[in-house]
């Protein structure tokens, strides 16, 4: 009976064209990956600054885990509370100019803590629409009650601040993980004067390559702040940047932080070495900027509606068959890229969600728009 349950809803998935089967993928250099031994240039990775395979970091991480071996074997409320991790936490607090950090297992489990923990029934939880999965998901497991506004839409914000009941808190990102855009924060900041809110932000997408030295963009509206090493970071993790006061609070209460085994103490010490290189990747940004504003003035020329302020890119497609029709096809022609259907985007909005690293060719651009020109015609 159970077995035949999950056997009917997977179906219903496939009829809908909602299905996920990941090809497994075998190798990759940052730039490609290879899929059953065909390389494939890579538009689906979020290691932005290219860090993830830089040799650099590489060799501290395999110096760090041979030095502190491969496990911290206990939550950071046991005997998992190393000092090197504390000394990792305070360099990111000093360094993105927050009082204080918390390293996380993943920045899901971060979003997890942040959003059930801080916040209770006396607040209120204003939240873009278009938030992660993550955020949701940790709005629903606490006790705040939470209200959706519309997209990057301060208007909409304000008519929800006016009515809100509770100290509200605005929930927002600084780059959309799907859309690729940035709410307009000098009028959030408004806002946030006029209405006295506060703000948590997650910065996933932004920190280290976007903003002075990599720090992001949110910094003037932001009371806490969440950073993941997995992405521009080029490591794996997250990082949650608040007041003192937050983090205690979060030590003392947060069950997605006190039952769960630490991040290894060699993970601190790569994470600092990742701090030196995202200090000084300047050259990176640049070339990571420059490559997303041709990749979208090459798809815009081609016809193409392409939404994205920075280094992620959604081609608007629509209907979720003809998304997944053009990835498979684009598969194909040695492209890897992906949709993102519904439920990750509303209904009948499938995009196809290019995201761009410092490792691009301009070669690789120019072949990637012509090829989806040619099979969406
Ligand atoms: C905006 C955003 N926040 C949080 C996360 C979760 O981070 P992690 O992959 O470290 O769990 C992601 C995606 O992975 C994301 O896109």
């Amino acid at each position: 009976m159970f077995d035949k349950r999950l056997r009917q809803k997977l179906a219903l998935q496939k009829e809908k064209g909602l299905y996920r089967n990941p090809p497994v993928v075998d190798d990759g250099d940052g730039r490609t990956v290879t899929v059953d031994g065909r390389t494939l240039v890579n538009f689906a990775s979020n290691d932005y600054l290219g860090l993830g395979r830089c040799e650099t970091l590489r060799k501290k991480a395999s110096d760090a885990f041979s030095r502190y071996g491969t496990s911290s074997s206990s939550s950071r409320l046991v005997s998992g509370n190393a000092s090197v991790i504390r000394e990792a936490e305070k360099a990111y607090a000093d360094y993105f100019g927050y009082e204080d950090a918390i390293f996380f297992p993943s920045g899901y489990q971060a979003n997890l803590a942040i959003l059930s923990t801080l916040f209770g029934p006396e607040e209120t939880l204003l939240f873009d629409k278009h938030v992660h999965a993550s955020t949701v998901k940790g709005m629903q497991l606490g006790t705040a009650p939470f209200k959706g506004f519309r997209h990057n839409s301060m208007g909409h914000l304000e008519k929800r601040l006016k009515s809100a009941s509770g100290h509200p808190v605005v929930v927002t990102e600084s780059l959309f993980s799907m859309d690729g855009d940035t709410p307009r924060l000098a009028e959030l900041a408004e806002l946030k004067k006029s209405h006295g809110f506060l703000t948590v932000v997650d910065e996933a997408h932004a920190y280290g390559a976007l903003g002075t030295g990599g720090r992001g963009i949110a910094r003037e509206v932001a009371d806490v702040a969440l950073g993941t090493f997995g992405k521009a970071m080029g490591l794996f993790g997250a990082f949650v940047l608040m007041p003192s006061l937050y983090r205690e609070y979060l030590f003392n209460f947060a069950s997605p932080l006190i039952y769960t085994t630490a991040l290894p103490e060699a993970h601190a010490v790569t994470a600092l070495a990742v701090l030196s290189e995202v200090e000084r990747g300047d050259g990176r940004r640049e070339r990571l900027s420059s490559l997303s504003r041709k990749l979208t003035r090459l798809l815009t020329d081609r016809g193409f509606t392409v939404c994205g302020e920075a280094h992620i890119l959604a081609v608007q497609i629509g209907s979720e068959e003809r998304a997944h029709d053009l990835v498979t096809k684009l598969f194909d022609q040695g492209y890897f890229a992906f949709t993102a259907r519904f439920p990750t985007v509303p209904m009948g909005q499938a995009i196809i969600r290019l995201s761009l690293t410092a490792n691009h060719t301009e070669k690789d651009l120019e072949d990637f728009s012509d090829a989806l020109f040619r099979l969406s015609r």
